[in-house]
């Protein structure tokens, strides 16, 4: 079998199928989503809102997670980082299929601002990717800690009813865990000041946004 080193030009082509499919909401999961396995109930139209605004929110955040690390991943320094980068991406593929489908459910639609989020996130995904390795993986460790405490805040705030949401949020926080656990194995370093707190801000905005948009 031969193995083909893909040409800066097969990367920047499947880069952007990646990121319409992120964008289009079409992107096909590897793993069945934990929802399906939970009773979908009726809700009060009031819940099934909230519901879907906090399920946007974390469809949004799957669309930047996937263009960051596609952004950081085309800036890779070794091989072995950049293997590391889109293993992890296609897990976050998972995720954003399973939020996408749970919108569909709750009667909702995804953010309409997700070109904006992916370019946006791609962006600074290539800038962590620019300065080295280490603090590419570093900002993984960053982003995984924050979007887990973040989902952390979703499983409290979810309606009661809603379980089928909380199985598939549940999921992902289990393997953002693992994604920064990988990373700072990997060699990601602390950010300096005031990078995390910027990052928090960014997700502040983008969150309040999303909920509605
Ligand atoms: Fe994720
Ligand atoms: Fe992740």
């Amino acid at each position: 079998m031969t193995v083909r080193t893909l040409s800066p030009l097969d990367r920047l082509l499947s880069g952007i199928e990646r990121a319409m499919e992120a964008v289009g909401g079409s992107p096909e999961a590897g793993r069945r989503s934990p929802g399906d396995v939970v009773p979908d109930v009726a809700m009060e139209e009031a819940d099934r809102r909230h519901a879907a605004g906090l399920m946007r929110i974390n469809h949004v955040g799957e669309v930047c997670a996937q263009a960051l690390y596609v952004g950081q991943a085309a800036l890779a320094r070794t091989e072995e980082t950049r293997a590391h980068l889109m293993h992890a991406a296609a897990e976050e593929t998972d995720h954003l299929a399973w939020c996408a489908e749970r919108l569909k459910q709750l009667d909702s639609r995804p953010s309409l601002l997700n070109p904006l989020w992916y370019a946006g996130s791609y962006a600074i995904g290539v800038a962590a990717a620019a300065i080295g390795d280490p603090i590419s993986l570093g900002f993984v460790v960053e982003t995984e800690r924050q979007v887990e405490a973040h989902l952390a805040e979703h499983l409290q705030s979810l309606p009661a009813e809603d379980e089928r949401s909380r199985a598939i949020l549940r999921q992902m926080q289990e393997d953002e865990i693992r994604h920064a656990q990988n990373a700072q194995e990997r060699g990601g370093v602390d950010l300096p000041w005031p990078i995390p707190g910027l990052m928090h801000a960014a997700s502040k905005v983008m969150k309040t946004v999303a909920y509605r948009f």
